[in-house]
């Protein structure tokens, strides 16, 4: 039994001891405390005492038991800071003028001499390169004559579209499975889309913040962007969306529901079937981009806009670049009513995507490794982004702000007001340290003072250290 101290019961102090070693970051996300019987000799408590301790812990949701292993810190994806609010903006529907900057953030991206907190990429380490390498040195020299020597099927390889037919049970109406279309990535996917959708002078709908390559696709075709206040917490603003589709002809609303990117948060079913119906009622599709899809923190995956889809409205893009492999470039989209003419863009447009990539994947996923993979992976990026959170809470100045992703791999920071993003970038960037500045992932002007943190790296002293160098850098910002 517990017995009383001056500050309380012991078990509660040695709670309070483990909880803040937890804040401080000895212990990390994911990592093993120390069994019963080492904190028993190491405090002098008795193991009934250390027992009790953990069951606080527990109750308090720091640390959760594993059967036969001990006990684990739980990653913390909330409360950590305060959420960042909603954006407050008059929708307007915007020209797009984009820079060169995105440019040079996709250039560090393959620079092996950068940390990379800018592009929202999973590290090698965390990706199957060893079965898929093998998946690919394996296939016989027939398969591989095909492979070199003949264009693929222009819409995918039929293995490969049974493959994602298979995975996507559940995702798409049965008769869906039809207009499944391989791309060369999920940004083909949604480009394709875009462009059977709508033409030079159309509105396109985006979330803000939204992901910068859409507004860089959208100028591109000459299209207005039409951003709507979007909750880091539950998404789009419905009802403004309504009255912005009221007032505007819209060619499409482009959205990220699972896991947005930069703000991480999943959309009701609630709200999912209410923007699926209204759209639907004014004949104008979504182009849903799901590519975050499979990288769920919670329990189940998601469900889709597609899966509610009933009359063809909804155009669903994904690729395996956040799972497998960025650079097999991989993706799909069902384009539902849009079918015919996002086939004949991709017809003309690169004949098909490339047979040897396709086939890889295919095998990857007939292997049965995917799921195994998958769980390793979500775990893996959980615990990273909890411990990116708390080294961002530990170091960054008072009054920061970050998201509570659902999933996916990306945190959006919310800075004091003087400090600008963009000074931060240049100044990190110098430093050989990547990050996003928030102002390109909107036309308004807005996000100055955010930035986006991609929480791609298996956690370490290097990323540590360089969280520490992007708070020293905004300390002399303050
Ligand atoms: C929301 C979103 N869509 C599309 C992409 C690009 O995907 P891919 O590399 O498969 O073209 C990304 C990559 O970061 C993304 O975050």
């Amino acid at each position: 039994m517990a017995q009383q101290t001056v500050s309380g019961f012991r078990y509660a102090n040695l709670a309070d001891d483990l909880e803040l070693k937890i804040k401080e970051g000895v212990y990390r996300s994911g990592e093993k405390l120390p069994s019963l019987r080492r904190l028993h000799d190491q405090t002098g408590l008795s193991i009934t005492t250390v027992y009790q301790a953990y069951i606080e812990l527990e109750k308090r949701g720091v640390v959760e038991p594993r059967q036969k292993s001990g006990y684990y810190v739980r990653p913390l994806l909330d409360r950590i800071l305060p959420v960042p609010e909603a954006p407050k903006l008059k929708p307007v529907a915007k020209k797009v003028t984009m820079g060169t900057l995105a440019y040079s953030i996709v250039e560090d991206m393959s620079n092996p001499d950068f940390l990379q907190l800018g592009g929202s990429v999973v590290m090698p380490e965390l990706l199957p390169f060893k079965q898929l390498a093998r998946c690919i040195r394996s296939a016989p020299i027939e398969s591989m004559k095909h492979s070199l020597m003949r264009y693929e099927n222009p819409y995918g390889n039929p293995e490969l579209k049974r493959q994602i037919a298979k995975r996507m049970v559940g995702q798409a109406r049965r008769d869906a499975m039809e207009e499944i279309t391989i791309t060369t990535g999920c940004l083909e996917a949604v480009n394709l889309c875009l462009q059977a959708a709508g033409s030079a002078g159309d509105t396109v709908i985006v979330e803000s913040p939204t992901y910068p390559w859409f507004l860089q696709l959208i100028e591109d075709h000459k299209m207005f962007a039409l951003e709507i206040p979007t909750d880091p917490r539950t998404g789009i603003d419905l009802e403004q969306l309504e009255q912005a589709i009221g007032a505007n002809a819209v060619a499409a609303c482009l959205l990220v529901p699972n896991f947005h990117n930069p703000l991480g948060f999943e959309m009701s079913m609630e709200k999912k079937k209410t923007l699926v119906k209204m759209m639907a009622a004014a004949k104008a599709p979504i182009i849903e981009d799901n590519i975050h899809g499979e990288l769920y923190f919670g329990n189940a995956r998601p469900a889709t806009l597609k899966s509610l889809d009933r009359n063809g409205w909804v155009m669903h893009c994904a690729s395996f670049s956040k799972t497998l492999s960025p650079g097999l470039r991989v993706g799909w989209c069902l384009p539902g009513r849009y079918t015919e003419p996002v086939r004949r863009l991709k017809l003309n447009g690169t004949v098909a995507s490339p047979t040897l990539n396709q086939r890889a994947v295919a095998d990857f996923l007939k292997s049965g490794a995917y799921d195994r993979h998958l769980r390793r992976l979500r775990t893996a990026l959980k615990n990273q982004i909890s411990n990116m959170a708390l080294a961002i809470a530990r170091h960054f100045p008072k009054g920061t702000r970050i998201t509570a992703p659902k999933g996916g791999l990306t945190l959006w920071v919310e800075l004091s007001p003087n400090i600008n993003g963009l000074e931060v970038y240049r100044e990190a960037r110098k430093r050989k340290i990547s990050i996003f500045p928030g102002i390109i992932c909107s036309t308004t002007g807005r996000y100055r003072n955010f930035i986006r943190i991609s929480c791609g790296y298996p956690w370490s002293e290097e990323v540590e250290k360089g969280i520490r160098t992007l708070a020293e850098i905004i300390g002399q910002m303050v």
